[in-house]
């Protein structure tokens, strides 16, 4: 019986999908998520980048603000969240 709680509880697990780590919900899986998090977060919540779209441009230069403000990254890692945010949420 209790093997047959532990299996059903397997299977409800998987059926809900891979977990994510944290939870930002507004912003998409995709490669340079785990960066924008780790470095956007350091002053206000990474889910402030859901409120808008922009193009490839648009967020590099957001980015590029950010950094100005003070975010704490490499130039790649800065290059990689603009691609990210071009993805996830691009001009419409
Ligand atoms: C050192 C602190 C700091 C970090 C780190 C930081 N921000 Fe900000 N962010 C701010 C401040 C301060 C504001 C409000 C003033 C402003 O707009 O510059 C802001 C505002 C914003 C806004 C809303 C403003 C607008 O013009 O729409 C967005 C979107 C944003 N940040 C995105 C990001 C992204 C993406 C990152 C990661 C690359 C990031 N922030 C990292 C300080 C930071």
């Amino acid at each position: 019986m209790i093997v047959r709680i532990f299996t059903v509880a397997v299977l409800l697990g998987l059926a809900a999908g891979p977990a994510l780590a944290d939870d930002f919900k507004a912003l998409p899986e995709g490669p340079g998520r785990d960066v924008a998090v780790r470095i956007c977060s350091q002053c206000h919540s990474p889910e402030i980048v859901a409120h808008q779209t922009l193009d490839a441009q648009g967020w590099k230069d957001l980015v590029n603000q950010m950094a100005n403000n003070g975010a704490n990254g490499t130039d790649a890692e800065f290059d990689t969240i603009a691609k990210y945010l071009a993805t996830a949420f691009p001009a419409k």
